[in-house]
């Protein structure tokens, strides 16, 4: 045997052409083609959810204080959390916000679910101006933004999700019941069971229907499963004219769905 081969690489024999082949050609490639070969790497080690590449995640997200609330939520919180990120607009869903006013005029009490920095506390504020509001909001830098949003209204208070309370006329769940659906097309992943799983999406619907009044209104958008799949949906009829949901959807076993419809507003019968 010859001495030990520094820097790891065999000196001779098969496996030393074909490590000099592999240098050979990164030292061919443009700097153009190196990011492109990076890239392709980092997306097939997250399709495997591999470690070194949720370690990459991890250092992206230390610098900004957005980045590491989201790792803080998710370290402690991990089993709840539903969509991690928190982006969120001013009047984000303008007709759904306006369809849930003639459906609810006379809604008392209104849950935002998910309401991240408040935006959409403002928006339902500005269709309800008499109802009592409640945000709830897992992400604790979300919650304080949002709380200081809605500081001058006396009526709107934003609560972490272990601490809402009673029964409600209206529930909205935005944005929420999914988790990083761009990611999931981007990798074309058929299946989200390990990803997002039903049961946590089931338990968040049947808290909802629980937490409903007698013909009260739950407004779901953007989710990857159906309310419609969910162990209360007997309990909640759809409304005809709500509109479909129009993003990829998912069965209760994980898989994608071809062709599936998906309701987003409906009424809880009794
Ligand atoms: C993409 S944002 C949507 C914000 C807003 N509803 C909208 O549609 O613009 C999703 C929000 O849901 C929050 N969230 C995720 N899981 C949650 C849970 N279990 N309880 C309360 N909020 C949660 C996230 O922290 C994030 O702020």
């Amino acid at each position: 045997m010859g001495p030990p081969e520094r820097g790891g690489y065999p000196r001779s024999g098969p496996r030393a052409s074909r490590a000099l082949a592999d240098v050979e050609s990164l030292r061919q490639q443009s700097p153009v083609d190196w990011r492109e070969s990076i890239r392709k790497r980092i997306k097939a080690g997250r399709a495997r959810q591999a470690l070194w590449v949720r370690a990459i995640d991890v250092v992206r997200l230390l610098p900004s204080g957005e980045g590491r609330a989201l790792l803080w939520t998710r370290l402690v919180h991990g089993g709840e959390v539903h969509q991690t990120t928190p982006f969120t607009t001013e009047e984000r869903y303008p007709d759904l916000f306006d369809l849930s006013a003639t459906l609810a005029p006379g809604a008392a009490r209104i849950l935002s679910f998910g309401c991240s920095t408040g935006e959409e506390l403002e928006a339902i504020r500005r269709r309800f101006p008499k109802a009592e509001i409640v945000g709830a909001e897992i992400n604790p830098r979300s919650r304080r933004i949002a709380a200081r949003r809605v500081n001058g209204d006396a009526g709107t208070t934003v609560v972490s999700p272990k601490e809402i309370q009673g029964s409600f006329n209206l529930i909205f769940a935005l944005a929420v019941l999914q988790r990083k659906p761009h990611s999931i097309e981007e990798l074309g992943l058929d299946d989200i069971s390990s990803h997002y799983p039903f049961a946590l999406f089931d338990a968040t619907v049947t808290e909802f229907s629980s937490r409903l009044r007698k013909r009260g209104l739950l407004c779901v958008i953007n989710a990857q499963y159906r309310v419609e799949d969910s162990s209360v949906a007997k309990l909640l009829q759809p409304i005809a004219a709500s509109p479909a949901m129009t993003a990829p959807l998912f069965g209760p076993d994980g898989k994608r769905m071809c062709q599936a419809i998906a309701k987003t507003f409906f009424r809880k019968r009794s």
